[in-house]
């Protein structure tokens, strides 16, 4: 029911989204989006791409006099710092493990300068959107906290990690891994450094939290809420991998270590534990959610790797242009949003089925 449609390349005139669908009367400022835009955006800190773009949000419709209106929001960023010509070696050959290759397999064609569509340029469309969806959670009091837990094999300690108060914006903020824990972020950020100084990349885990979600959210059997949650997640480049919950390691517990014991808090049943991660039976049951995603490294590096060109011919590809050694950092804010997205989704389609009529 809250819809978005991103466009746009990378190198082209620039990206955006169109989101319809959204409730009337919300108060909502470019500046806002523009806030969730500048924890994405390239060169914000010296580990991430050095492209330099101030990815400036203009809001183009839907919006009047400071609120939604109910119509299609249209939001643009127009792309600034391009150097297609980096690119040009890539209009023949195809990047390992990037997206060249089986663009030109699907479509025939392909923009190839900076990876067009397949460029994580795109997630900008993603990150407005989900500053709207955000906004309208928190007048509910949900709220959404993503952080890189895990770099390569570096990671926040799994006791650390299962004990953690929810994290607050400014401790998530605090270092430019967006890790909130002090000195895994510091050995993260030296090992970033350490690939990059070396031409390669690294890739990890990035976890997301959300508190306040209340018991009922999911419409099962097909749209679960962990299945667009995870359809979400891994619809965005790079992602590998999605549990919620106890996720894989919970397969190693029996069913008596793993159940989620009910219990009677002040006259409501909560759980003891929760290895389900807020999600049982494909619906929320009012506890934490919470879920994890494991992002690749990044396709393109600065050493020769052995690649085809558009011929079928072996050749060597050596990765130019400005790329970051690890996407976890700007990933962040885009988990937030895909969550954010899906929640607000699920929430209109549960009142749409169960609160319409009032029976
Ligand atoms: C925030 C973010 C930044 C990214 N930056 C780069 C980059 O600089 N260079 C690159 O090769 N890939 C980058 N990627 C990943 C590619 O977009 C992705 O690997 C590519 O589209 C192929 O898709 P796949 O890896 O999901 O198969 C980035 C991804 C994200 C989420």
């Amino acid at each position: 029911m809250f819809t978005i449609t991103t466009w746009g390349e990378s190198h082209g005139a620039g990206v955006g989204v169109v989101v319809d669908g959204c409730p009337p009367l919300l108060p909502i400022t470019a500046e806002e989006i523009q806030a969730e835009l500048d924890r994405r955006r390239p060169g914000q800190s010296d580990i991430v791409t050095p492209r330099n773009e101030a990815d400036a949000v203009e809001i183009l419709s839907g919006v009047f006099e400071g609120k939604t209106t109910g119509a299609p929001i249209a939001m643009l960023v127009r792309n600034a710092d391009q150097r297609p010509g980096a690119y040009d070696e890539m209009r023949e050959k195809f990047r390992p493990s990037h997206a060249d290759f089986a663009y030109q397999a699907k479509y025939g064609a392909r923009d190839h300068r900076g990876g067009g569509r397949s460029s994580a340029r795109e997630t900008i469309g993603r990150v407005a959107a989900g500053a709207i969806a955000k906004k309208l959670l928190s007048a509910k009091g949900v709220e959404i906290r993503a952080f890189v837990a895990r770099v390569q094999d570096l990671a926040i300690p799994e006791t650390v990690l299962s004990e953690m108060p929810f994290p607050s914006p400014a401790q998530i903020e605090a270092s430019a891994v967006r890790c909130p824990h002090a000195a895994t972020a510091e050995a993260m950020i030296e090992r970033i450094k350490e690939v990059r100084a070396a031409g390669d990349s690294v890739g990890g885990v990035i976890r997301c939290r959300v508190h306040g979600v209340p018991a009922g959210l999911g419409e099962p059997v097909f749209d679960r809420l962990e299945a667009d949650l995870a359809k979400a997640m891994l619809s965005l480049p790079a992602s590998k991998g999605f549990e919620i919950g106890s996720g894989f390691a919970g397969t190693l517990l029996k069913g008596s270590e793993h159940n989620d014991a009910w219990i009677s808090q002040d006259g409501k049943p909560r759980t003891a534990t929760n290895r389900s991660g807020g999600v049982q039976g494909g619906i929320s049951n009012g506890e934490e959610i919470f879920f994890n995603v494991a992002f690749k490294p990044t396709a393109t590096i600065m050493l020769p790797q052995k690649t085809v060109d558009a011929r079928g011919a072996q050749t060597e590809l050596t990765g130019r242009g400005r790329h970051d050694p690890c996407v976890l950092p700007r990933a962040v804010p885009i988990v937030e949003s895909m969550a954010a997205l899906v929640l607000v989704d699920h929430w209109m389609r549960q009142n749409a089925q169960c609160g319409t009529f009032q029976l």
